[in-house]
């Protein structure tokens, strides 16, 4: 929607699953965007995703925001310790590799211009241990590494950036999925000097990270997070503790 407000036209895309119980067509309306289905783990539906999306522009892409991730052994109450890899395997591909398989889409296809830029949401659990998160820490210490890893090649072929945003505990499906989540919300903001940042501030950020004036900012892992990330302890945690 933020990016909308700014003058950008857009594509949006789900898994086929999603869009038949979401809220996506509602968004689409408001943004004048088509919805193309497309299941991240699937190769000829990104590559189909990447055409239609390229005819509707009339051209190349200027930004993605790759917004994914699903924890299939969280979801199914498999602690870390007691992880299904088959269903581990499932949540890196859908949740890290799926970063590596847009960009490569993109990458075989020439599909996005030159200065371009990549974003994806990620989550302070790949540096620090948030019991909670389980494998997914794994998966975002993964994404983090792609980001570097693709945004080298990029940036020396097409000066296309590549950058993940660490967001704050934001309430939304994926969020309210994880166990404790609300006094888990809680401490945050408690720890974080700006408090916590909304689903809106981060849209915000993120439409910073399309525009050219952050054009020379790439491979990086950026905070979005009220200043949680830096901080060991605030009076407010103290003073809840001292209760
Ligand atoms: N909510 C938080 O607290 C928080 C904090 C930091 C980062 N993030 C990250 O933000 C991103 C968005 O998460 P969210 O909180 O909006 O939750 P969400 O569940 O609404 O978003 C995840 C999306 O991934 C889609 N998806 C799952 N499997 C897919 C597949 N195979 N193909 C295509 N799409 C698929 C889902 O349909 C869903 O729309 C995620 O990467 C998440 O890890 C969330």
């Amino acid at each position: 929607m933020r990016c909308y407000e700014e003058g950008a036209q857009l594509v949006l895309s789900n898994a086929p699953v999603a869009l038949r119980m979401g809220e996506i067509n509602k968004l689409a309306e408001a943004v004048k965007a088509p919805v193309v289905a497309a299941d991240v783990t699937n190769m000829d539906d990104l590559k189909k995703l990447f055409e239609e999306s390229m005819k509707h522009f009339g051209g190349g892409i200027d930004f993605i925001l790759h917004s994914i991730g699903m924890g299939l052994n969280v979801r199914k109450g498999k602690k870390y310790t007691e992880l299904d890899y088959g269903f581990n395997q499932k949540t890196l591909d859908i949740s890290a590799m799926s970063l590596h398989r847009v960009l490569r889409t993109a990458w075989d296809m020439d599909a996005i211009n030159e200065a371009g830029s990549v974003v994806s949401l990620t989550y302070i659990a790949a540096q620090r241990v948030f019991p909670d998160y389980s494998e997914m820490a794994d998966a975002k210490a993964l994404l983090e590494s792609i980001t570097r890893s693709f945004g080298y090649h990029y940036g020396l072929r097409k000066k296309v950036r590549v950058n993940t945003v660490s967001q704050s505990p934001t309430r939304t499906t994926a969020g309210g999925g994880i166990k404790g989540f609300d006094g888990f919300i809680a401490f945050a903001e408690k720890l974080s000097p700006l408090g916590n940042a909304t689903g809106d501030e981060c849209a915000d950020y993120c439409v910073t990270l399309f525009s050219d004036l952050t054009k020379m900012v790439t491979m990086q892992n950026l905070f979005h997070d009220g200043g949680f990330s830096s901080t060991g302890i605030t009076e407010e945690v103290i003073k809840q503790m001292e209760k």
